[in-house]
């Protein structure tokens, strides 16, 4: 047995005593100088919907989840959408009064519950916009709209991801694309909310192939089924936790596609690139860690 096939089965069962078994080949930019650049930690929080159901206990939660966050490990924190429920606009201050108790950059996209005049008033003025930590190169898309559970990407947009992609190459960064909505296809028992190929997906994943060696990860909210991913396109594509609430969709069970490990709690999400692994963690706000994704770069296995 070589050296690298011994590495390979000792990180599975690390992974596999963590409570989930994944263990992934993937992406192709992971290879090669990835493994000797300094490693980066930051975290992902999703579907806060301050204001759920007109009730305090969402604000109550993202209390708890931005006192936690302060100390949690990881330099950002990227925030996927759906910061406040139905668009009420008393909700943001009330959001970024407990994001204010974090203490390190939070980064937001809007989710179908963000109107964009609000996001632009009280977040950031622009909706779609890129962010450069160390040698990553987040691209922060808004594909979500208030009308529709869909995604949407126009004709620009993709342009734009393209353009991005290219600067990334330029300053020998890598690319982690954020976008409320995923792209990939699902159908019942999954929610069916996607880019549909008329709205999007077909151009955008003709430019995903393109950059295949330079975009790390696909991350997106709106699920609120814990996580659920697919690793089928090539690049990694991953829903992640809501901090209110994740429902169990029995996924595993009904045969779906990808992955949903069993662990529904309202969390977030550590993700560390070292050596050339991407890691996420699901941590529970309160809880300890049973679930992580491990991909890593190598065609050993
Ligand atoms: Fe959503």
């Amino acid at each position: 047995m070589s050296e690298s096939s011994n590495t390979i089965q000792r990180r599975t069962f690390v992974s596999t005593a963590a409570g989930l078994a994944a263990l992934t080949v993937l992406p192709q930019c992971l290879r090669g100088d990835s493994e000797s650049r300094p490693p980066l930690n930051f975290i992902i929080v999703s579907d806060t919907h301050i204001g759920y159901k007109l009730k305090t206990g969402a604000e109550k939660q993202w209390e708890k989840t931005a006192t936690e966050l302060a100390g949690a490990k990881g330099d950002i924190v990227i925030h996927l959408g759906d910061i406040v429920d139905r668009g009420q606009e008393s909700q943001y201050p009330i959001y970024l009064q407990s994001r204010n108790r974090i203490g390190k950059p939070v980064y937001e996209i809007p989710g179908n519950h963000d109107p964009d005049d609000l996001f632009k008033k009280y977040i950031r003025p622009d909706l779609d916009t890129a962010i450069e930590h160390h040698w990553l190169r987040f691209l922060l898309v808004n594909n979500a709209r208030r009308d529709s559970h869909d995604g949407f990407l126009s004709g620009e947009q993709i342009d734009w991801i393209d353009q991005q992609c290219q600067e990334a190459k330029k300053k020998d960064q890598f690319a982690f694309l954020c976008l409320h909505v995923p792209v990939h296809q699902n159908k019942h028992p999954d929610r069916g909310w996607y880019v549909k190929p008329e709205n999007g997906q077909t151009k955008f994943y003709e430019v995903i192939k393109k950059h295949q060696d330079r975009i790390i990860a696909m991350v997106h909210g709106h699920f609120h089924n814990g996580m659920r991913g697919w690793d089928d396109h090539g690049i990694h594509e991953v829903c992640l936790p809501s901090a209110l609430y994740n429902l169990n969709r029995g996924l595993k069970e009904k045969g779906a596609a990808g992955y949903n490990p069993l662990e529904f709690r309202p969390g977030y999400t550590l993700v560390s690139l070292t050596g050339g692994s991407l890691k996420f963690q699901y941590k529970p706000t309160g809880g300890e860690v049973k679930v992580e994704k491990r991909i890593e770069a190598t065609q050993t296995l």
